[in-house]
């Protein structure tokens, strides 16, 4: 379902007590948000955040997780793992994992579809480099992704999942896409769900150096649904100010 969410990425930052202070401190900033607030923190810090986080509007989520339900996956997470802690959401595809971990559109196909077998809400991540961004690629690349990492879903499954669409070359550079291009990209991952799916009601965040300065410009874009925010999420304050853009 389309709303406004504003998520942070932690990637590999935060110690369990700084994940606790956090939650602590963001907590009474974002209280009378009307957007649904997220911080997915490395799976060390999971279970504090859970706890920290239980009276609260504020929902967890993870980074990464395993297609299999379990087995001989050294250094792997499952999604009944992480559903039996009450993990709500799940970041796959991030450009980080694809990059470094060798992850494939289908490896994350075949992540997402685990994570909604298993009652949890997938955060999938698609985005073009900076080369195929000036070889005029991106919409190709992107729906390409989009499609790859969806296929096989219901037409049920689009209303749990949320899309991010963060451009590699906007990622921790502090260069962000214009509002008008991150939108026009956003516009045309909706169109291909809609085209495969028969539905656009699909939140679908924009990702990539959003900071408390540039939030309000980006997020009150046509088809920008909210923001996936990783160096701006990791103080309270900071990330309060996006949430409350
Ligand atoms: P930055 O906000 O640090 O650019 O990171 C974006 C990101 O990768 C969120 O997943």
């Amino acid at each position: 379902m389309r709303r406004k969410v504003i998520a942070g990425n932690w990637k590999m930052n935060m110690l369990p007590n700084e994940a606790i202070d956090f939650v602590n401190n963001l907590a009474p900033l974002v209280k009378n948000s009307t957007s649904e607030v997220i911080i997915c923190v490395p799976f060390t810090d999971l279970f504090y955040t859970l706890l920290t986080a239980q009276e609260t509007n504020i929902h967890v989520g993870a980074q990464n997780m395993h297609w299999e339900e379990s087995g001989a996956y050294t250094g792997e997470v499952s999604a009944d793992m992480l559903k039996a802690i009450n993990v709500e959401y799940v970041i796959i595809g991030h450009s980080e994992r694809r990059q470094y971990f060798n992850e494939t559109d289908e490896t994350v196909n075949l992540k997402v579809k685990s994570a909604l077998a298993k009652g949890l809400k997938p955060i999938v991540c698609v985005g073009e480099t900076l080369e195929q961004k000036e070889t005029g690629k991106t919409i190709e690349v992107i729906t390409t992704q989009i499609a790859k990492a969806l296929k096989d879903l219901t037409n049920d499954d689009i209303s749990n999942i949320i899309v991010a669409y963060e451009p590699i070359w906007a990622i921790g550079t502090g260069k962000t896409a214009t509002s008008e291009d991150a939108n026009e990209s956003i516009k045309e991952i909706r169109n291909e769900i809609k085209k495969d799916f028969g539905t656009d009601d699909v939140t679908i965040l924009y990702g990539g150096s959003v900071k408390p300065e540039n939030a309000k410009e980006l997020f009150t874009m046509s088809d920008i649904d909210g923001g996936l925010v990783g160096g701006a999420s990791l103080e309270a304050q900071k990330f309060s100010k996006i949430v409350n853009f």
